[in-house]
């Protein structure tokens, strides 16, 4: 039985009776297919995809077409998963009419659920044009990868008591604005359980810990495949990235000394046929 997809308002009740949303991230048909069969709650298409799939130092240079294309292909491996695209870099920044044409792509081109974007204060006309436009939209605060130039690098947010109280002034004009759920990025517990205490939207955590209305982890780091670095909030369920490596060697070895492929991955001729083809090529 195909299970049912949430909507906002089963996230709603979800936060009212204390429970928790789980949600990961997915690129691809495959990820994202794995994903909808182990239950998750929601479905993240990340710009983290410039990371993880394409090899950038970060999520700067990815581009709209890319997330609608990857988009497309987690909505095919997932179909019944609430599944949220990542507005990335410069589809939001420049102008609100932008920002609505592009969320609007998301939905027409990929089928989406909602969009992300990052930012606080100052996407808020943003956030609340995307929503009067009719599309469910969830902010993004505290380490914002796109605009970790800014912030020194990524870096954990939200330190000081100044610093958390402008991170908490973010998310109450998030709110304010029009957003359905909030995701708080790299910032302490604390900060994050006030955050929760003063809002009446869902907040979500990724290394924001425990004091949230669920957790977000990036697939590849779930899944240990992801090299380059490993932030302190990433916790490794699997080292997939080992394990491929060690499958590639073996196959390697295998085709090299002929213990592969054997009968067993061999196509037969239909009985009597090889005899006739020697029989035609000795003519
Ligand atoms: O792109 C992404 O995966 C994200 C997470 C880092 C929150 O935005």
């Amino acid at each position: 039985m195909s299970k049912k997809k949430m909507s906002r308002l089963d996230l709603q009740k979800i936060k009212r009776d204390g429970q928790k949303v789980v949600w990961i991230t997915a690129y691809d048909y495959w990820t994202a297919s794995f994903a909808e069969e182990a239950g998750m709650d929601m479905i993240l298409v990340g710009d983290s995809l410039g990371m993880c799939i394409y090899g950038y130092s970060g999520t700067v240079p990815v581009t709209m077409d890319q997330c609608i294309w990857h988009s497309e292909a987690v909505r095919r491996g997932a179909p019944n998963t609430f599944i949220i695209g990542d507005m990335p870099f410069l589809s939001y920044q420049v102008c609100v009419e932008e920002a609505v044409r592009n969320a609007g792509r998301f939905h027409k081109e990929a089928g989406v659920d909602a969009i992300k974007l990052e930012g606080g204060v100052r996407v808020c006309p943003q956030i609340q044009a995307i929503a009067d436009g009719g599309m469910l939209v969830m902010g993004h605060i505290g380490l914002t990868p796109q605009s970790s130039g800014q912030q020194g690098g990524f870096k954990a947010q939200g330190r000081t008591a100044e610093a958390a109280k402008e991170v908490i002034a973010d998310a109450l004009a998030i709110q304010a604005a029009g957003a359905f759920a909030l995701l708080v990025e790299a910032v302490p517990p604390e900060v994050c359980g006030i955050i929760r205490e003063k809002l009446t939207i869902p907040v979500y955590s990724i290394g924001a810990g425990w004091e949230a209305d669920g957790q977000l982890m990036i697939c590849s780091d779930v899944l240990g495949i992801f090299q380059a670095f490993t932030p302190k909030f990433v916790k490794k369920y699997e080292s997939l990235g080992e394990k491929t490596v060690n499958a590639f060697k073996q196959y390697a070895q295998e085709a090299r000394n002929g213990q592969f492929p054997t009968e067993e991955h061999a196509y037969k001729m239909v009985d009597g046929e090889l005899p006739k083809l020697k029989k035609l090529l000795d003519e």
